[in-house]
């Protein structure tokens, strides 16, 4: 059976680290030996007071896997996914066995996508998007292992209330404030959420979203937010659940980017405990929620957003391999 080239694997691998990831942490590591392809969660990038339980690490991982299939899609390889195939090793979060498949076109536009999607955490201001029109970026994610849920006009206030209380908690919250601020602002390197990526707080927005250290993107002045929200949810909490709704995240923002919708994960309430059983029952109708998504149309004057940095692929792939800074860099995305 033929198996893919090392040069192959680092190219996808490249795209897989464009995926989000909480606070821009890149919790993961690969491995490629004997023609299959190993992912696994690096915990020494945890964010404990931000993400208490490691849920938002596992989505992370979540999403570059679903990143790294997408573009070994279009790359021509299908691949099959077996989760943690090690019981005693929990880092070992999925080994991925691929195989020839001609790539469809959707394969391409999503891996297209990898590249121009960006967090984009400026107010939607151009008309609310309608749930149909979001519809097919629902229904693919939800092939995931997750589903997607539209949060409902009834439900906004309760939910926003919700975060807000989590606003105020971190407030007083002195190493959830170290955190943020070794991880943004002018302390962002190659990781970490840059000063030019995040927004200064809008309290006035009904559902608030996560401040970052030394906020420098502006909204134009007298745009009021027209997000539409959507709750990434599951059946169960394990380990494998978190990992498949990183997948559903990945598939859901994707396939936004490729509809020319603005998109960002929001996780806030999430990463405290009390609140994230809050929004579990008054939301998710006693599913799990994992993440949230603001997505909308920006407003087409809008300046685009540069792409937030990340580490070389060096950093964080061993394994079969030309040397990384072979002629493989021009398949850089
Ligand atoms: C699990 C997870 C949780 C996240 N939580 C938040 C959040 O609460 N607020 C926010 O503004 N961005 C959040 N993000 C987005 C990341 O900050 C973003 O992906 C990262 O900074 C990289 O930037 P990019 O998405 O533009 O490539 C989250 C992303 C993931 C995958």
């Amino acid at each position: 059976m033929s198996q893919p080239r090392p040069e192959t694997i680092q190219a996808a691998l490249r795209f897989a680290l464009r995926a989000p990831s909480v606070h821009n942490s890149q919790p993961w590591r690969w491995h490629f030996a004997a023609g299959a392809l190993h992912l696994y969660a690096d915990r020494a990038r945890h964010l404990p007071a931000t993400d208490p339980e490691q849920r938002a690490l596992l989505l992370s991982c979540g999403a570059a896997l679903h990143h790294a299939l997408v573009a070994l899609a279009a790359l021509g390889w299908g691949s099959e996914v077996t989760y943690t195939p090690d019981p005693r090793d929990r880092d070992h979060l999925a080994t991925v066995r691929l195989a020839r498949r001609a790539p469809t076109s959707v394969d391409i536009c999503l891996a297209a996508a990898i590249l121009v999607r960006r967090s984009d955490r400026r107010r939607f201001a151009n008309g609310q998007v309608p749930q149909r029109y979001l519809a097919a970026a629902v229904d693919y994610a939800g092939r995931f292992g997750a589903q997607v849920r539209p949060v409902e006009d009834a439900a906004r206030g309760r939910l926003g209330e919700l975060m807000r209380v989590a606003t105020e908690q971190h407030a007083e919250d002195a190493l959830y404030q170290v955190e943020l601020a070794s991880w943004s602002g002018r302390r962002a390197g190659l990781d970490g959420v840059p000063a030019r990526n995040a927004t200064p707080v809008r309290a006035e927005d009904g559902l608030p979203i996560r401040e970052f250290a030394d906020p420098v993107l502006v909204d134009a002045a007298g745009d009021a937010d027209a997000a539409q929200w959507l709750l990434v949810c599951t059946d169960r909490d394990d380990h494998t659940a978190r990992l498949r709704a990183g997948e559903t995240l990945s598939a859901l923002l994707l396939a936004a980017t490729d509809l020319r919708l603005g998109t960002c994960v929001q996780t806030e309430p999430l990463g405290v405990p009390a609140l994230r059983e809050e929004i579990r029952f008054a939301l998710c109708d006693s599913s799990y929620p994992q993440a949230m998504v603001r997505a909308g149309w920006m407003r087409i004057s809008a300046a685009p957003l540069a792409e937030t940095p990340r580490r070389d692929l060096a950093e964080v792939f061993t394994g079969d391999a030309p040397a990384l800074d072979d002629g493989v860099a021009s398949a850089r995305p």
